[in-house]
């Protein structure tokens, strides 16, 4: 199988990205073939500092390198150095009805937060299409919020095909449950935009003080406590193993400790699991070179890989 996914370069990334995407792409690398890259055309709908939005983009491809992406098993590069999906997004538009893009919540939602309403934040799932479909992608692993752009890859893909052919492969996206919606600190989701993130690469005070804003109830210290909806215990889910998990499920019913120590334990959880990641991220950082290399030879092999399709698209429509 095709397995794609794209990451925006538009903040720091945290466990929510880590669990819901990053982690699913590294850990299919083994069995699949498997592309990704930083979605930096998608994040200048939100970021207008170009110097900026260069370093975001540097950053994110450091972290995804950090975190166990393999470049010899992960055809890996920055969405900009394969024009080629530019193109395609445009003749993907002339398949896109206007009542497909209406309907994105992704649009309304960020332009609720008061981000402008401009014509590439409205367009922007046709790009993410032009993404997903020029390479043949069979997979896309995603957090739950971009099930519906993978829908709407899927209904651009048959309008088209239904003019010219099975061209375009039809992708779908995959959801684990378990992650699909990774909390923040307040509950919500974990979201950059929601200010109530816990990062994978802050300092070890900072993850303290993300780790002590866990939003709890007020039930005392002495008193025995409810691990199944708390928030410090959902996200500690993520990293504990089985027996790791029953032992802190005793020691919240044993009304021997408040939260205030679980909240503490849960950084520490946290920051050991990061640990050997911290140290990776660090080589990439003092060595750009190796960066640079890395990402010119993920976007060669992308083209290359794109190649075949597109030229075939471009014969259908006639350019
Ligand atoms: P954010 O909401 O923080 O801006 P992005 O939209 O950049 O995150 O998401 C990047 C990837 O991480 C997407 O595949 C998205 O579905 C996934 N993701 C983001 N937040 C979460 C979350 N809280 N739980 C699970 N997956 C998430
Ligand atoms: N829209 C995705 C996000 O915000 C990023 C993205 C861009 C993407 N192109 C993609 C994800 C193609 C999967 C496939 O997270």
């Amino acid at each position: 199988m095709l397995y794609l996914s794209g990451i925006q370069p538009s903040g720091k990334i945290h466990i929510g990205n880590y669990f819901g995407m990053i982690k699913k792409m590294v850990d299919s690398q083994n069995d699949h073939q498997s592309l990704a890259f930083i979605a930096n055309y998608h994040a200048m709908t939100s970021v207008r500092d170009g110097a900026k939005l260069k370093e975001m983009t540097r950053e994110a491809a450091i972290n995804f390198l950090s975190v166990g992406l393999d470049p010899e098993k992960t055809t890996f590069w920055v969405q900009s150095d394969v024009k080629e999906v530019l193109e395609l997004y445009w003749i993907l538009s002339g398949f896109t009805p206007m009542g497909l893009l209406n309907q994105g919540h992704s649009y309304k939602d960020k332009t609720a937060k008061g981000i402008a309403a401009n014509h590439s934040l409205f367009s922007y799932p046709v790009l993410m299409a032009a993404d997903i479909l020029l390479f043949g992608s069979e997979v896309v692993p995603v957090g739950k919020d971009q099930i519906q752009h993978v829908e709407m890859a899927r209904d651009i893909a048959i309008k088209f095909n239904n003019e010219y052919g099975e061209i375009l492969t039809i992708p779908e996206y995959k959801i684990d449950e378990d992650v699909a919606t990774v909390p923040g600190i307040d509950g919500a989701k974990m979201s950059k935009s929601y200010n109530n993130t816990i990062d994978m690469f802050g300092t070890e005070k900072e993850l303290e003080k993300q780790c002590k804003k866990i939003v709890t109830d007020s039930t005392p210290m002495e008193e025995p406590k409810e691990y199944e909806n708390c928030n410090i215990y959902k996200i500690s889910k993520l990293f504990l193993n089985e027996d790791e998990l029953k032992d802190l499920q005793v020691r919240y019913k044993s009304g021997k400790e408040g939260y205030g120590h679980f909240k503490l334990y849960l950084k520490d959880v946290i920051w050991n699991y990061f640990a050997p990641f911290r140290e990776k991220r660090e080589y990439y950082m003092n060595n750009p070179k190796v960066v640079n290399e890395i990402l010119a030879s993920g976007a060669d092999k992308a083209r290359n890989l794109a190649n075949e399709r597109f030229s075939l698209i471009k014969e259908k429509v006639g350019i």
